[in-house]
């Protein structure tokens, strides 16, 4: 793992371093805040006023009506409408947190989205598991520039603590949650409700105006739906005028995952 190397704080590793028929598809968006508890109208509406609240963004092309209802057409899986819903939050230079890194996927995703030429932008990545890390590490080395790597920090502890390895007053634009547990990793060490808690309430406060929280819930293994629910009282409880909270949810396929998008004002 040479790619991983060590700070003095908390001994943190510090790294320089993605179905369904359409007929039968039955699909559910709705957001909610602790005010208003009712479904948007339609898809549209509702994530135009998500995606022209920020004001647009300079470096991406509008979220194209093809990408969101490849959705909904069960042609793009929910990691990717993540990532497509990152790229209108984010800007080259953005400071940003995968707080469950896993196997690097998102780690990559988000890097490529905010490094720029200038070696501005930063990821900050979070895991419990170092087996997670060195993957995410590996990730790195096979897709992106050594200069772009050196723009990911990589840290192996509980996403709860985030506020403690991030420089004081950092202007995160993204904190970004896939929970669960490690594919062809060790199923039995998992995302927990409290301690996905703690971790929204510490990225509700470093969140910059025009930021998101963007999570993808699994629901599948024990303890996962009880998880939901506690990221949905999380974002049903953020005031309206400061908080759009939406989810995405196939009805008819109960496990599929489950997207939570909490977007600052
Ligand atoms: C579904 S995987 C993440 C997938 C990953 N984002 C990717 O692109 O490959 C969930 C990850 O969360 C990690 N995890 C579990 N509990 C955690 C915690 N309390 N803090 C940080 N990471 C945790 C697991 O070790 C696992 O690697």
């Amino acid at each position: 793992m040479s790619a991983l190397r060590f700070s003095s704080r908390f001994n943190p590793m510090l790294s320089n371093t993605i179905l369904v028929q359409t007929k039968s598809l039955l699909f559910s968006f709705s957001s909610f805040s602790s005010s208003v508890r009712k479904p948007c109208k339609t898809l549209c509406c509702s994530t135009n006023s998500l995606l022209h609240t920020n004001g647009g963004t300079s470096n991406s092309s509008p979220l194209s009506e093809d990408e969101l209802v490849g959705y909904i057409f069960g042609k793009k899986k929910a990691t990717e409408v993540a990532h497509l819903v990152w790229r209108h939050v984010l800007h080259k230079g953005d400071i940003v947190i995968d707080a469950t890194c896993g196997n690097g996927y998102d780690t990559v995703a988000m890097l490529k989205m905010v490094a720029d030429e200038s070696g501005h932008g930063r990821v900050y990545g979070i895991d419990i598991q170092t087996e997670a890390l060195e993957n995410t590490s590996s990730l790195l080395d096979e897709t992106v520039t050594q200069k772009e790597k050196e723009l990911v920090k990589l840290f192996p502890i509980c996403h709860s603590r985030m506020d403690e390895v991030l420089p004081e007053n950092t202007a995160v634009r993204l904190v970004a949650f896939n929970l669960g547990y490690l594919p062809g990793g060790d199923k039995g060490i998992i995302t927990t409700s409290k301690t996905t808690l703690l971790a929204l309430e510490a990225s509700k406060k470093m969140l910059i105006l025009g930021g998101l929280i963007s999570l993808v819930v699994y629901v599948g293994h024990p303890g996962g739906r009880e998880e939901l629910e506690t990221v949905e009282a999380f974002a049903s409880g953020l005031c309206v005028d400061g908080w759009i909270c939406c989810k995405f949810q196939m009805l008819n396929r109960p496990l599929a995952p489950v997207l939570v998008f909490i977007f600052k004002r």
